[in-house]
């Protein structure tokens, strides 16, 4: 982990309120995996005091991606910046997914994408892709047809795509998590398969839900508000099963097991 200044290379808006921002630097491509992140120090006059921790969405050859969504302050900010500009970054921080090998053919990873949770997922679905081992399903759940995102970049890698939308106004009408669990429910058992998910809280929870009932490992990326983003300032608890009661989402996750979290 590094605290660098990296030039901006672009900062597009991607649909109304998201943003996909790359940045150069030879060292976070190198030491960057998919689901780990970044504190990242807002522009001055932003207002912001404490960076603002966002996830790795792609790992190029020259730098990384972020895929944002403007919420408030912080990221409204980011928004403005333009290509040329310097970003302050510290990175690559927490843990990652952890990306088992497997010479079962029939073997798939089931990426499950709530909203803005889709960005981590992007970089883990290249990752797998590149090893040609696993097939790649992909759920992919938002509010609104406009919340749906990266739906071209996970075909690009090979993957399939499934969509739901909470209005029905893109795939089918609902949460993504009722998707998922009819997909797995038309498998035959035991199936060599692994979930990983990114996404809001009850989202999660609804997955770690169908991964319990199937008897399926996975792996969830959560989000908490963070503060050092080294766990430092335990700013990030989340409860756990272990003698400890919690752990933090930034030193011991984001990525955590659902088997670990006490829900
Ligand atoms: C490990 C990690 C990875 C993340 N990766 C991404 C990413 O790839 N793309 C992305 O768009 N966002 C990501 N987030 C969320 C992102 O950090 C927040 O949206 C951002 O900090 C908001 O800053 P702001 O100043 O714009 O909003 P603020 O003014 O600070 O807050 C605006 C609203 O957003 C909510 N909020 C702020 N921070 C968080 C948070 N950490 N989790 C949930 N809600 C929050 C607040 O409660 C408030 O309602 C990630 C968070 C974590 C912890
Ligand atoms: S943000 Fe400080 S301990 Fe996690």
């Amino acid at each position: 982990m590094r605290n660098i200044k990296a030039r901006v290379i672009y900062n597009n808006r991607v649909s109304a309120g998201f943003y996909g921002m790359s940045i150069r630097s030879a060292y976070l491509a190198e030491n960057t995996r998919p689901g780990q992140f970044f504190e990242v120090k807002c522009p001055d006059g932003s207002g912001t005091f404490l960076r603002r921790p966002l996830g790795a969405h792609r790992i190029h050859k020259d730098g990384v991606e972020m895929l944002y969504e403007v919420v408030g302050k912080g990221t409204a900010a980011l928004s403005g910046m333009k290509a040329g500009q310097e970003l302050d970054i510290i990175g690559p921080l927490g843990n990652g997914f952890k990306i088992d090998r497997t010479k079962d053919k029939n073997s798939e990873a089931i990426l499950v994408a709530g909203g803005i949770g889709v960005a981590p997922l992007v970089a883990l679905a290249e990752a797998l892709a590149a090893r040609k081992e696993r097939k790649i399903q992909v759920f992919i759940g938002a509010k609104t047809k406009s919340h749906i995102l990266c739906e071209k970049e996970f075909k690009k890698f090979g993957c399939e795509a499934r969509v739901s939308t909470e209005d029905g106004s893109k795939g089918t009408k609902g949460f993504i998590t009722e998707k998922m669990d009819v997909y797995l429910s038309a498998k035959r058992y035991p199936l060599n398969a692994k979930i990983y998910a990114c996404g809001p809280d009850g989202m999660l929870k609804a997955v770690a839900g169908i991964a319990e009932k199937y008897g399926m490992q996975c792996q969830i990326s959560m989000e908490e508000r963070m503060a050092c983003g080294v766990g430092v300032c335990l700013g990030c608890p989340v409860k756990t099963k272990g003698a400890l009661g919690y752990k933090m989402v930034c030193k011991d996750g984001p990525v955590f097991d659902t088997r670990e979290i006490a829900w």
